[in-house]
Formats: structure tokens, sequence, C-alpha cells
């Protein structure tokens, strides 16, 4: 199967990713345009989701008509930086689930290691959306997405603002069956892991925490 990573490159979209690079944009306006972004890429993510025919009676007769086939869809968010993601989804689909995973990097094998996981029951029918803001090493998005493989899910897809091409690569190595949607693939890591150009610190720029 061929790994699927879309870019969406919507003007809004663009527009939005660059003032959230400025580093002058202020914590406050980050959040904005945080919730901005997410959902206009959750829009995209759902684009392919099934639907069914169900009967339903307007003013004026009856119809079929089309409804999110299923029960309600998870999103998971990465432990912090995902939940800079979360208000703007739920803003598109209030009534998805959300479940937390958290995980930490041993000092020493530079691991990642599981220290929360929270999901709703019924996972085996069930669309799922990771998302982390940014997708740079690839590594906690490999074992978060590994983890949810375990719960066994309808689907999962990762959505992230910024991946860079060593990370798309680390992440569908492991992964090749998960879509990935971005608003930008940036240029490469630098010696810190953080993306280039990117937008710094995505977890401090959006509570302020630097
Ligand atoms: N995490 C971030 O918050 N920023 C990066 O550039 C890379 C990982």
């Amino acid at each position: 199967m061929a790994a699927e990573v879309h870019v969406v490159a919507h003007p809004l979209v663009q527009h939005k990713l660059t003032l959230m690079r400025d580093k002058d944009t202020s914590t406050s306006k980050f959040r904005t345009l945080l919730r901005e972004i997410s959902t206009l890429l959750a829009y995209e993510v759902c684009r392919d989701f099934p639907t069914t025919m169900i009967e339903v009676e307007t003013p004026i007769g009856k119809t079929m008509a089309p409804v999110l086939d299923g029960k309600k869809l998870v999103l998971i968010s990465i432990l912090r930086a995902g939940n800079g993601l979360l208000d703007g989804m739920l803003d598109l689909i209030p009534s998805a689930r959300v479940g937390h995973i958290g995980l930490y990097r041993d000092h020493q094998t530079l691991a990642p290691v599981e220290y929360y996981f929270k999901v709703p029951d019924s996972m085996s029918e069930r669309d799922v959306i990771i998302v982390d803001p940014m997708l740079a090493t690839g590594n906690s998005a490999v074992a978060a997405v590994s983890r949810i493989k375990k719960t066994g899910p309808r689907s999962i897809k990762f959505m992230c603002l910024l991946t860079v091409p060593e990370g798309l690569q680390v992440f569908h190595a492991t992964h090749p069956d998960v879509p990935v949607y971005t608003a930008s693939i940036d240029e490469r890591l630098n010696e810190k892991s953080y993306i280039v150009p990117g937008l710094g610190d995505a977890g401090d720029r959006m509570f302020g925490t630097k």
C-alpha cells in the first residue's frame, strides 16, 4: 500500500500557518489561529468518511439523505500539544469522543514511554484521528499509533500542522497504512529535533510556557 500524505494547500490554511510561524505572534493570537486552522484541517481529514442513508422528513416531504456511518468518531490527542488541536476539531465535530495518550522520552534509551492512556469503549467500531501539531522525529507518532492499533479501531488517520520528510519516512516505515494530513512539509529537523523553519515549540507557544 502506498503511504498517503495530504498537504492541505488551501489559502486560508496557509495564511493562518504563516501567522503562526511568526515569532512575534502572541500566545492568545497563536491559540486563536490554532483553533481556526485545526477546524479547516479536520474538514479535510473527514472528507472521505463513509456515510449511510437514512430517511428524513423535511417540512415538504420524506427523502433519503446521508449521515456519517458508524459510532461516534474518536479524536486522540498526544499530550500535551495535541490538546491545542482539539477545540477547533470539536467545533466541527461536536459529538466526537476524545481520548488522550501521554508519552515521554526515556533519557537513556530515547524510546517513548507511555505515562497516560484513556480512550472510549467500543474502539473496534470507531474511526480515529490522532492529533499532534508537530510530526518531527516521528517517534512519538509511531508509538501513539502502535498503541491505538492495539485497541483495534475501524480506521486511523494522523493529523498535524507541520512535518518534515525524515519524520514522514520514520512514520510510514512502521505505519504505511495510516494517512497523514498536514498543512506543510517543512525542510528538515535541526540538531535539537526542531522543525526548520517550523514555528518553534508548539506546546510552549500555545500554553505560554516559555
Ligand atoms: N515539537 C515542537 O513543538 N516543535 C518542533 O519544531 C518539533 C517538535
